[in-house]
């Protein structure tokens, strides 16, 4: 055994991590790896030890531009993952009521389990699309609310959030004296529409996110908070728990990489246009899918409307080669989630081998 609580585990992460590999990938929710080979990177451009005790100035400074926010407004993280570990811990504590999306990513709620906060849930609904709809979210606050949790995109539908939606949530939260964490992990892949981050909605609003999904930079692991100053000081004692000092191979890349987004965000844009036209067309063909075609993001969340979709990933997985995400890990085991941002070959062969096995089903 561990010290974790039995309820404080990520059966998704440890799925995605072990079982989801297969010769037509379409499990993955970021971009497929941009090459290190174009971006314009030697080696000596990198160094084992910096300076900066929670992110390399450099560094801040780009984040911080980028998010047009106050340097003392970032904190650096390895991911979102650690972001999010970060931010929660530091606002959560035990016994705290916490309000989250459901469906949800299944890590936010495993780590609420692990802190010991009262999580409850306000449901977004297939038949809306999976839009975040304001008094589903206000049914579920109670006085005793400390924090909202939500992810904008969503994940796994991909459903966007505008600002008025997140302003309203954020006036009913603060009312009774708590925050709101949105989760932008997917907000970066909105190549098309300029968008600014929640955290400007509000003084109660804290951001997490990467550039992880977006821009095929994943093993970068560049990640940030955006959170009030003083909030700030009480996530570096959460980073102090997991490192001593950043990885400083990983900064420099990461600014080379940000000095570089606007040719990194074009193959990553270019990528998800073309695929985004295959997957709606296979959408559109087949109505045993029940879903929305997609406008945004990287991932779709169809309902099957014939048999158990948790049959039919097996199926897919074990005699057509394409891995999806079973619906389970996001607690709707009627659908399962479509990542269309592999390389074109990869998402047009899963597609196909989708249709087939659609066709013999069940
Ligand atoms: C909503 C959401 N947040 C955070 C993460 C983790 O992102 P990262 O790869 O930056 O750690 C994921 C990964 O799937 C995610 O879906």
């Amino acid at each position: 055994m561990n010290g974790l609580r039995a309820e404080a585990v990520s059966r998704y992460l440890a799925w995605a991590k072990l079982h989801s590999n297969a010769r037509f990938n379409l499990a993955a929710s970021g971009i497929t790896d941009y090459p290190l080979a174009e971006l314009p990177v030697q080696i000596k451009d990198l160094e084992i030890g910096g300076t900066g005790p929670y992110g390399y100035e450099p560094l801040m400074d780009r984040l911080a531009r980028k998010a047009s926010v106050p340097k003392e407004c970032v904190v650096y993280t390895l991911g979102a993952s650690m972001a999010n570990f970060v931010a929660l811990t530091a606002m959560v504590h035990p016994g705290d009521e916490v309000l989250l999306e459901q469906p949800t990513y299944d890590p936010m709620l495993a780590v609420l389990h692990h802190l010991g906060a009262k999580v409850h849930r306000f449901r977004r609904h297939a038949k809306d699309g999976f839009q975040l709809r304001v008094e589903e979210l206000e049914g579920q606050l109670t006085p005793r609310t400390r924090l909202v949790v939500l992810c904008n995109l969503h994940n796994p539908s991909s459903a966007f959030t505008n600002d008025d939606t997140l302003r309203q949530i954020g006036a009913m939260a603060a009312k009774i004296g708590a925050r709101v964490l949105v989760d932008e992990v997917y907000l970066e892949a909105l190549f098309d529409q300029p968008w600014r981050s929640a955290f400007h909605l509000g003084p109660n609003f804290v951001v997490t996110s990467s550039l992880t999904k977006a821009y095929g930079l994943s093993g970068i692991r560049c990640g940030w908070i955006l959170a009030e100053p003083e909030l700030v000081h009480r996530m570096w004692q959460v980073v102090d728990f997991t490192y001593g000092s950043p990885v400083h191979p990983a900064e420099l890349l990461a600014v080379i990489a940000l000095d570089n987004l606007a040719r990194v965000r074009e193959r990553a844009r270019m990528l998800l246009e073309t695929n985004r036209v295959l997957l709606n067309e296979f959408l559109a063909s087949h109505p045993d899918l029940e879903s929305e075609p997609s406008h945004f993001g990287t991932t779709v969340f169809p309902r099957l409307r014939k048999g158990h979709a948790a049959d039919f990933v097996k199926t897919l997985r074990e005699k057509y080669e394409t891995s999806v995400v079973p619906g389970e890990f996001f607690e709707e085991p009627e659908h399962f989630r479509i990542g269309f941002c592999g390389a074109t070959e990869t998402v047009r062969g899963g597609l196909e081998r989708l249709g087939s096995a659609l066709e013999i089903f069940p």
